[in-house]
């Protein structure tokens, strides 16, 4: 079913991400060579534009939100870009847009950048006017629906014109090299594996922390909430990415057979193994901000920061916690997975050991760090003194010449290629949808309200003592 597309028809192509991340991660492909020299790109919008107001509007994204130094062939990608305007919400316009994609040769790649309320009508008109028939995938941006009814229907409503082997369902952090570092380091590495489980595992660590605020995501961020828009999606995957079993190769079904098996096995939710909480006025980074309730501009219930302690029933993970985090207005911007080895069973040393720790940097550093025990230098005569040190990779030291890349850049060109590996299929987002559902049923049975956090924290106490009291200190 592989095949190279040379259309794309890029929906919502006004938008924030638009701007920020699709334009720029495609300039930044082009720049590489990495695209078809046939791809042309149909961008769509409800604005009125014609193709020269779009590139026009293209070029402003890219100055502004791609580095200089990954615009070389910026004119050549905008010749590559055409724009047809189009209402989704109804079929009019459909075959006007169709002409314009005109008939591929390879095929057609489409990706929804749009509000999901629009998923529905915009499949209509893509089976209207025939754009889904023949050879033609689809992207779908998150939110994929806000609980797992809704979620259902999205999913039936585009399994309804597109078999699941079409659908590219985006989770960015996916595409985050580190993120696919994690894979290379448990399953291309001898070292790992054989430790990689609850006889010397303690405890696993996910921390996403953020420093921004609403941004200017109000109404969707009031309706969504922390648990919706990190845990759902980005951090499960990452969760999933660290307890599956080693795949049978790196290919889509191989890999998400494994992560949805971990997705499955979470134990719902316990009392006392979750946190809520919104940020109030604070510093963060030395900058004076605004609390939750004063950029809304009324009160809310929503929880701007969650922490979890989860469980993966299975025989490789009993008894192992998973904390996770996650926050806006945190005191820094961190993503990090740690995983914290056990005690050794004996030590020979009267001086105190520390367990071995391995940190998984995702951002906004991108490194690998295991804390191994050293002898410190000197000639003691009370025997050995002990200290961890680290053993340190840094990702743009190791590899230098190469360049980060934007998550989207990899995600896209998968998309053009046929690749599904990093995309999520149904099964898993219906999997991580039913068990968040389970925490907010339970949030709601409790009327639970979230707690208060000075922005430049490190969330609510709360969220410490849920840690604390299995005697873990959150990783800083
Ligand atoms: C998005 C969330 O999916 O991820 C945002 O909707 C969040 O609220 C963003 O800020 C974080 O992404 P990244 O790549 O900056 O960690």
């Amino acid at each position: 079913m592989s095949f190279t597309a040379d259309r794309l028809l890029l929906f919502g192509a006004t938008g924030d991400l638009a701007q920020r991340m699709l334009l720029p991660s495609l300039c930044a492909l082009d720049a590489d060579g990495l695209l078809d020299s046939e791809l042309s790109i149909i961008c769509t919008a409800r604005s009125e534009m014609t193709d020269s107001e779009f590139r026009n509007f293209a070029r402003a994204a890219l100055e502004k939100f791609l580095p200089a130094d990954r615009r070389g062939g910026m004119a050549e990608f905008l010749n590559r870009l055409r724009y047809q305007p189009l209402d989704a919400t109804t079929l009019e316009g459909f075959d006007e847009l169709a002409e314009k994609v005109g008939q591929p040769e390879k095929g057609l790649a489409i990706f929804l950048s749009t509000a999901p309320s629009l998923f529905e009508p915009t499949i209509k008109g893509l089976q209207h006017s025939g754009l889904a028939n023949g050879n033609v995938r689809i992207g779908l941006e998150k939110p994929l629906g806000t609980d797992l009814g809704s979620s259902c229907e999205i999913n039936d409503a585009v399994a309804s014109a597109f078999p699941e082997d079409r659908i590219f369902r985006i989770d960015h952090y996916l595409g985050k090299e580190t993120v696919q570092n994690l894979l290379a380091l448990r399953f291309a590495n001898i070292l790992f594996e054989p430790l990689w489980n609850a006889n010397h595992i303690e405890h696993v660590q996910i921390t996403v922390a953020e420093t921004v605020g609403l941004e200017s995501r109000v109404d969707f961020y009031d309706d969504a909430g922390a648990l919706r828009d990190m845990v759902q999606n980005h951090m499960l995957q990452l969760l999933a990415l660290v307890a599956m079993e080693p795949p049978t190769s790196f290919d889509a079904a191989a890999v998400r057979d494994e992560k949805v098996k971990v997705l499955r096995a979470l134990r719902p939710i316990g009392e006392g193994e979750s946190v809520t909480g919104q940020y109030r006025g604070g510093a963060v980074s030395g900058k004076i901000v605004p609390g939750y309730d004063e950029e809304l501009g009324r009160d809310s219930d929503t929880e701007t920061f969650v922490a979890l302690k989860a469980h993966v029933d299975n025989w490789r993970w009993k008894g192992v916690p998973f904390y996770m985090r996650t926050g806006k207005r945190l005191s820094e911007r961190v993503t990090e997975i740690v995983v914290r080895f056990r005690h050794i069973p004996h030590s020979i040393f009267d001086a105190k050991t520390v367990p071995n720790e391995l940190v998984i940097g995702i951002q906004p550093e991108e490194n690998i760090s295991l804390t191994l025990m050293a002898k410190v230098p000197g000639l003691d005569r009370d025997g050995l003194s002990l200290r961890p040190v680290p053993l340190d990779i840094a990702m743009p030291d190791a590899f230098t010449g190469t360049h980060r890349r934007i998550a989207y850049e990899r995600l896209l060109m998968d998309l053009i290629e046929g690749d599904q590996t990093l995309f999520v299929r149904r099964d898993e987002v219906e999997a991580q949808w039913s068990w968040i559902d389970g925490i907010r049923n339970q949030w709601s049975s409790e009327k639970l309200k979230p707690r208060t956090y000075s922005s430049g924290s490190w969330g609510p106490s709360a969220a410490i003592a849920l840690a604390e009291r299995d005697g873990v200190s959150w990783h800083e």
